[in-house]
């Protein structure tokens, strides 16, 4: 059951996120990798700004995903599935429900370059690389230098919704 989170979800989010990140862990440029990944002070101002969306399960939280209208597009931001839950659709039945929430015409996420799996998850939703990330990362998010020079973005066109 996919529901949207509140504050009261962020310890289970904040587990998820941090477990799933192992998955950079010697992928990633070392000088990014760090554990916990994303803190709780990070995630609190995160969950600030945007919507997080959980996939929850027999009352637990296995994967969440965030959700972030800014300006004339949409980003999807920090997807996360719970190690021992991935690859059984949950990554993709919330990348689903935020494609069918977006208003705008472009649906953005920015993602690791070297995180080829993620790529391939996105890339199988219909989104393509872009090749102006590097402008694209300094419009619409607010990430540090080394993040967007590791970071490459994906954007999938959304059609118009039918009158
Ligand atoms: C990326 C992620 C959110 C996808 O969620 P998920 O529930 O595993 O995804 P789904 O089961 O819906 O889709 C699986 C597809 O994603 C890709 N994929 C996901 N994890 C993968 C992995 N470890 N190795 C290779 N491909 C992977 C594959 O294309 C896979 O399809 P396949 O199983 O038919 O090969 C999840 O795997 C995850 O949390 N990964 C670690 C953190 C991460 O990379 N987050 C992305 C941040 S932008």
């Amino acid at each position: 059951m996919i529901r949207p989170c509140d504050a009261r979800d962020l310890g289970e989010i904040c587990t998820i996120i941090n477990d799933a990140a192992a998955a950079y862990h010697g992928v990633i440029p070392a000088d990014c990798y760090h554990q916990p990944y994303m803190p709780m002070p990070e995630l609190q101002r995160e969950a600030s700004r945007m919507t997080f969306f959980g996939w929850e399960d027999d009352g637990r939280l296995t994967g969440m995903i965030g959700y972030e209208p800014v300006r004339d597009v949409t980003l999807v931001r920090h997807a996360y599935v719970l190690p021992d839950r991935q690859r059984q659709g949950i990554g993709s039945a919330l990348l689903g429900h935020v494609i069918g929430l977006t208003t705008t015409d472009r649906l953005l996420v920015g993602t690791w370059a070297d995180a080829t799996w993620a790529i391939r998850f996105y890339q199988k939703h219909g989104f393509r690389l872009l090749p102006d990330g590097d402008a694209l990362l300094r419009t619409y998010w607010d990430i540090p230098a080394r993040q967007r020079e590791t970071s490459v973005v994906l954007g999938r066109e959304l059609p118009p919704p039918s009158p």
